[in-house]
């Protein structure tokens, strides 16, 4: 807070929410919506836990099990759930939509004016059944043979020059804490509170019991 470099409180300030926001927050709720999920889901939390223990412990961070659960728990629960935001450089034309026989359909040409804001909601698409099967449902084993469109359209991290900065650390702290969470705790919910957004999507009033394992 009294480092002399920053030229404003302004800057100043945008440090101290990345750090709060996009590094702590975002990772710290995507791990509770998970302990959450795998609560809620004891066949499921069984199953990590089984196929943690089948690999010794200095590679149980690397559990591919573990990341389908990772990442079922962040397609239904995307901490950055309103998506990436843009300032649209130019004019721009998003063509109208083609049916699979590549026929048009009813849908016109649609138009972004240079300059428009725009953002596209993760949340959304991560709950269509245009892309994902069940998709209200927590289904970690969807991700063992995941489709094209699957692939295309989960992007938790985003794309492009302005995508996130943390993604590796946040994937191998998540990895990390989990896999030795999971295999010494069982987890069961006492309270799955309600969700809520400021700035990120958040668990709010969520309690689960961790009891040690035998
Ligand atoms: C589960 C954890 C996380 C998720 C889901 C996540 C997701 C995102 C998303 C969607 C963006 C916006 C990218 C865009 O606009 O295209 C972003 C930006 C950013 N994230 Fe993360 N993030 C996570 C963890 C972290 C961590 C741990 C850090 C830092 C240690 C971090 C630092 C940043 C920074 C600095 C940006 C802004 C990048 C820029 O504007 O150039 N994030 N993150």
């Amino acid at each position: 807070m009294n480092n002399p470099h920053y030229n404003s409180d302004d800057e100043r300030a945008a440090d101290v929410i990345d750090i709060i926001i996009a590094g702590h927050e975002t990772s710290a709720n995507s791990m509770t919506f998970l302990l959450l999920e795998l609560a809620k889901h004891p066949e499921e939390q069984h199953r990590v836990n089984q196929e943690l223990l089948k690999l010794a412990p200095e590679d149980r961070n690397s559990c591919e099990h573990l990341r389908n659960c990772v990442r079922e728990s962040m397609r239904l629960w995307p901490v950055t759930a309103v998506g990436p935001i843009r300032v649209v450089g130019r004019d721009y034309v998003v063509p109208a939509c083609h049916d699979s026989d590549n026929t048009k359909t009813d849908q016109k040409d649609f138009f972004i004016p240079k300059g428009s804001l725009v953002f596209m909601p993760s949340i959304g698409v991560y709950h269509n059944e245009l892309y994902f099967d069940n998709p209200e449902s927590f289904v970690p084993s969807r991700w063992e043979n995941p489709s094209e469109e699957m692939k295309k359209v989960f992007l938790p991290f985003s794309l492009g020059k302005r995508n996130c900065l943390g993604q590796s650390l946040a994937l191998s702290e998540m990895q990390s804490i989990l896999s030795r969470v999971l295999v010494q705790y069982e987890f069961s919910v006492l309270d799955e509170g309600t969700t809520g957004y400021f700035l990120t999507l958040k668990p709010e009033g969520v309690l689960v019991k961790a009891t040690r394992r035998k």
